[in-house]
């Protein structure tokens, strides 16, 4: 079978953090800078959004419900009810914490379960006019039941995120930094220690941005590249890139894999005027076969 592409949602202005929801068989995702989030069902081809009162940088179903997600708002981490109806009220049901609070120009980008439903989501420094970042202003945190905790600092952009268990590693990036971390996991108790770096995309001759990621049965991690049209497959453990997937935008911004059998990879991408008009279809999401490989389910959030 060969790889092809096809176009599902039309154009937004920031679309990120596509997640799976296995059981609603639906993909949501937010736009960050319109403030909405999203639900694309594929059976149906419908697609609905509403909009919240903040830039909204993920959205996670919780675990055990059909209408209430966590959120990252601005600095803070929400879980709210919306029944997935386009643009209907979100009812805010309870509010888990604020982050950053001594440095209130960032705000949350992306954010994913970690494979007990822990929330990982990170923040970023002010991006004004887009393209233009304040740097290293950015931290990622962990939200459980224990609270929400600093895991690392001095980030620019916090974006990817990925687990692999077998290897108990934990894959990460800071988009500025042009290279992509790896973290031993502690799936126990949720830690991450023993940074290295296991791809460097200006030594391979990358243009663009490591942006959000996921991972395939086979443990390689499949990376949004901004600015540089394409979803690269890497195989983190010998930091090649394996195959290399043109979309049909240049700002590729997030993936997951769904699908009723897990083998569909969702890619979300922006549509933002850096240095030149993104003509459409810059911004919609797509819908990528025939990669020939298979995700896991994607985890929802565990309310504490
Ligand atoms: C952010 C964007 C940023 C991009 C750069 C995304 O995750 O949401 O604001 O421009 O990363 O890679
Ligand atoms: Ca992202």
């Amino acid at each position: 079978m060969s790889v092809s592409v096809q176009k599902i949602v039309d154009p937004v202005v920031l679309g990120e953090g596509p997640h799976w929801d296995d059981k609603q068989q639906a993909l949501y995702f937010v736009d960050i800078n319109m403030k909405t989030i999203n639900k694309y069902v594929p059976t149906t081809g419908e697609h609905t959004k509403t909009t919240l009162d903040g830039r909204v940088g993920f959205i996670l179903p919780v675990d055990g419900t059909d209408d209430q997600f966590v959120v990252g708002v601005e600095r803070k981490f929400l879980v709210i009810q919306w029944d997935g109806k386009d643009g209907s009220t979100v009812k805010v049901v309870k509010e888990l914490g604020e982050v950053d609070q001594d440095v209130p120009t960032t705000r949350i980008n992306d954010g994913k379960a970690d494979p007990k439903g822990r929330l990982f989501a990170g923040t970023m420094g002010c991006e004004d006019p887009p393209g233009n970042f304040d740097m290293e202003k950015g931290s990622l945190f962990r939200v459980d039941r224990r609270g929400i905790v600093k895991m690392c600092s001095g980030i620019s952009i916090s974006n990817g995120l990925a687990w692999d268990l077998r290897e108990k590693a934990m894959y990460y990036n800071d988009s500025l930094e042009s290279k992509i971390r790896r973290y031993d996991y502690d799936v126990d108790t949720g830690d991450i220690s023993n940074l290295k770096y296991v791809f460097d995309l200006k030594k391979n001759n990358i243009d663009g941005l490591a942006d959000g990621m996921t991972i395939d049965t086979d443990g390689n991690i499949w990376v949004a590249i901004f600015n540089g049209s394409c979803v690269l497959k890497i195989d983190p453990k010998a930091g090649t890139v394996l195959q290399r997937v043109p979309i049909p935008a240049k700002q590729v911004t997030s993936v997951t894999f769904g699908g009723p059998n897990l083998d569909v990879l969702f890619v979300t991408t922006a549509s933002m005027f850096i240095t030149e008009e993104q003509k459409p279809p810059c911004g919609s999401t797509f819908m990528v076969f025939g990669l020939g490989v298979k995700g896991h389910p994607n985890v929802n959030f565990k309310l504490p």
